[in-house]
């Protein structure tokens, strides 16, 4: 059965160790949880793969304590990957970085780039600077659930997903709930301009305020310049089907924004307030769906062009597809 510690000192220590001895150490992040290894250590990262039923060629983030430790892991980088960095790191966005010599091709799957990440979460920070400190030079840490599946926002939803697969060895650091609850947004800088392939908390709108650039390819129109697998149709999915339109059914699962009245005969998984507090509580609420055993999920996706946008593009990956 795997540990769950938590985060004090001792602790922060204690999991460090575990990883630089290659085992595995799920830890919180303001995002979702991550499932950390020894980003140098082939047969850790491999168990990675193996714990999330994950195919090899899907690259790994690797994340850093500070962007100061980027010129290790990246070369050549464009002026404004570093005005990103400084605007928005640490924080919920992983940067596409043209890799230096030290990152492997099993991190990359091949690739000749390598995804950076500097999360804000003070555990987080806590243990990729403990794990520096002591000689590692970075973590991976895909999100800590099975492949195609929820990622999770709370230790215990890492124990539901990943408890079966995981040794007795490995690790799980609880450090509360993650507020953000939608993965980071994934910015492409390996050309002249930059080009978001995973929407998330940092929004198009705030890149080009930073920028003052007009980004010109739009997420939700799933036609990159790179391969990102994790970008799939299908994603992101709970065992109850996820409808986004039709009517509720008598029985069905809901979850709209709080102005947006129940149906009659439906159970109402959450009434988020606003925009922000919908991306922190879907994921939670399509696992509530599950641990009710419910079939079906309808969800009202929410307007607007902030955090709306990424709720958008996980709900439609998630959703049912005749
Ligand atoms: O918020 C997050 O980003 C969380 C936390 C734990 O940091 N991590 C996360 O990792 O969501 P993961 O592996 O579940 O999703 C990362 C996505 C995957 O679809 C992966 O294929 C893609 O990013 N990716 C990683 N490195 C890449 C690269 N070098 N080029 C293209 N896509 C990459
Ligand atoms: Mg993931």
């Amino acid at each position: 059965m795997v540990r769950i510690i938590g985060c004090t000192k001792s602790e922060i220590n204690f999991a460090t160790k575990s990883l630089l001895r290659g085992n595995l150490v799920a830890f919180p992040t303001e995002t979702v949880y991550g499932l950390g290894a020894d980003a140098q250590n082939a047969d850790a990262v491999s168990k990675i793969y193996h714990v999330k039923g994950r195919p090899t060629d899907h690259p790994l983030i690797v994340h850093l304590s500070s962007t100061k430790k980027l010129s290790t892991w990246t070369k050549n980088l464009p002026e404004y990957s570093l005005k990103l960095a400084s605007a928005f790191w640490p924080g919920p966005m992983t940067l596409i970085l043209p890799r230096s010599n030290i990152v492997q091709d099993f991190l990359t799957g091949a690739q000749d780039n390598v995804a950076i990440r500097v999360p804000s979460h003070p555990v987080a920070l806590a243990l990729l600077t403990e794990f520096e400190l002591q000689g590692g030079l970075g973590i991976v840490g895909p999100s800590a659930n099975k492949f195609g599946k929820v990622s999770p926002t709370t230790a215990n939803d890492v124990v539901v997903e990943l408890s079966l697969n995981l040794k007795q060895q490995d690790l799980i650091i609880d450090g509360g709930t993650s507020k953000v609850g939608l993965e980071s947004t994934i910015i492409n800088c390996l050309g002249i301009r930059p080009e978001i392939v995973r929407p998330g908390a940092v929004t198009p709108l705030m890149i080009e305020e930073l920028l003052g650039i007009t980004l010109v390819s739009n997420a939700s129109q799933h036609s990159y310049s790179i391969r990102v697998p994790g970008m799939m149709k299908s994603h992101y999915s709970p065992s109850a089907k996820v409808f986004i339109t039709g009517e509720p059914k008598k029985g069905d699962g809901f979850i709209a924004i709080a102005e947006i009245p129940t149906p009659i005969g439906v159970i109402r998984l959450a009434s988020p307030k606003n925009n922000i507090e919908f991306a922190s509580i879907l994921y939670e609420s399509l696992r509530l769906a599950d641990s009710k055993k419910l079939e079906r999920v309808v969800v009202v996706p929410p307007k607007g062009d902030d955090i709306a946008i990424a709720i958008r593009d996980r709900l439609s990956r998630c959703s049912y597809k005749e």
